[in-house]
């Protein structure tokens, strides 16, 4: 078997055979294939397409390019959730202790933000002296004492994946459902999650911008969750305007604090309220405490201090704030039509939320509080949103992602998504 043969195989339009797709796996994890080989093999996949079988078996070979989690020695059952990634989504930050403080085991291995999507571990980095990076046994002491655990995924889990997705991301190969669905399937089974409810954003602050394509991946991801016996549901939900007020990492733990709380912005409680009786639902725990008793009683705020601390961080420091800040104002009256999701995140992006290269480090204040959501009526002047930055810099060029994000008009724009958009 050689590279070249599996590359010509896809570059004309044939299956691969499960021979050529564990062999490819294991070559590139061991660096036999080069990474511009296996950057012609994922443009020939994401071009010409997989079968059900190949993805099943891509996703086969990337797990087994690694270790898999064994939650057994946990007292109870361990239910997660996968997003696919949006603007202003800091749903698991409320979420896994929620899920914990109604009786589920969240073992929940997250992702940094790349580009104009924020990543969770960022976010929670803004805690002063809490650690993303734990041992397999430092994650089961985190879990049986707090219930919930959110952390960074090791080296040992799904390494192909790893060294891939990588490469796609700067081979313009990463829009391709097959690539997509095996990647995150390949982690969260590797895991070892007894159930999964994955929440595929749809819209312009998301990958997949149409419902049909976000209903492709929803389908094969739960088609992989379930052949390996793994009870996967997926919920459509929208990502065309940012989930909340606060976009940026410190600005959005914040808001999480606000949620478990009791408070905090209707569609980030309704969205974390819903995915929590999905995750119960999913791991047979249906029928304990409700999550929206949980937030209302303080239990998940009890949980989410423990978990925060058994990571070293202080759940009661002081956030970083941002140095300076620049209040945009509504140019004229009327309704907020609007707000689009991918210019409010390449604009907090811009402001130093996010990073441009894998290495760089991100701005735990920078990011931006919205004050009006699409249906809001706004009069001439009123505060729309601030943006908050280490340097007034910043401003101009997130002012341009801004241009044309927000429109003023007579009513909501009667083309914005429900937040649930299906299951
Ligand atoms: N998230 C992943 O983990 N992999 C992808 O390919 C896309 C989003």
């Amino acid at each position: 078997m050689d590279a070249i043969d599996v590359i010509v195989t896809k570059r004309d339009g044939r299956e691969l055979s499960v021979e050529q797709i564990d062999w490819v796996i294991d070559a590139y994890t061991k660096g036999v294939v080069a990474d511009e080989q296996m950057s012609s093999l994922a443009m020939a996949i994401l071009l010409n397409g997989m079968t059900r079988r190949e993805i099943g078996e891509w996703t086969q070979a990337m797990i087994r390019s690694g270790a898999r989690m064994d939650w057994s020695a946990l007292p109870g059952r361990t239910t997660d959730k996968h997003s696919t990634g949006g603007v202003g989504d800091k749903i698991t930050l409320p979420l896994a202790p929620l899920v914990a403080a109604c009786g589920g085991y969240v073992p929940q291995l997250s992702g940094r933000g790349l580009g104009h999507t924020g990543g969770t571990l960022d976010k929670l980095e803004s805690i002063p002296g809490w650690r993303a990076s734990l041992s397999n046994q430092e994650m089961l002491d985190v879990l049986g004492e707090a219930g919930a655990v959110i952390c960074a995924a090791g080296d040992g889990l799904a390494p192909a994946d790893k060294k891939l997705y990588a490469l796609r991301d700067v081979t313009g190969t990463v829009e391709s459902i097959p690539l997509i669905a095996s990647s995150i399937m390949s982690k969260k089974i590797a895991e070892g999650t007894g159930a999964l409810v994955l929440d595929v954003k749809v819209g312009s602050g998301a990958f997949m911008k149409t419902v049909e394509r976000a209903r492709e991946l929803a389908t094969t991801m739960v088609e992989l969750g379930t052949d390996a016996g793994v009870e996967t549901v997926a919920l459509l939900t929208a990502m065309d305007r940012p989930l909340g007020r606060a976009v940026g990492n410190a600005l959005e733990v914040a808001e999480s604090v606000e949620v478990l709380a009791g408070g905090g912005p209707d569609d980030v409680v309704e969205l974390t309220v819903r995915l929590a009786r999905e995750m119960l639902q999913a791991a047979g725990l249906s029928g304990g405490k409700d999550p929206e008793q949980a937030l209302k009683d303080g239990s998940a705020m009890d949980v989410w201090r423990r978990m925060i601390s058994a990571q070293g961080g202080d759940p009661d420091a002081l956030l970083p704030k941002a140095a300076e800040t620049l209040e945009i104002t509504a140019p004229s009256s009327g309704v907020l039509a609007g707000l689009d999701a991918y210019g409010v995140g390449l604009a907090a992006w811009r402001l130093g939320a996010g990073r441009e290269r894998k290495e760089d480090p991100v701005s735990f204040g920078a990011g931006i509080m919205l004050h009006a959501r699409p249906g809001d009526l706004v009069r001439e002047g009123q505060p729309l949103m601030t943006l908050h930055a280490d340097e007034t810099s910043r401003f101009e060029r997130a002012l341009a992602a801004l241009e044309g994000a927000y429109v003023i008009g007579e009513t909501a724009d009667p083309g914005l998504l429900p937040l649930v958009i299906d299951r």
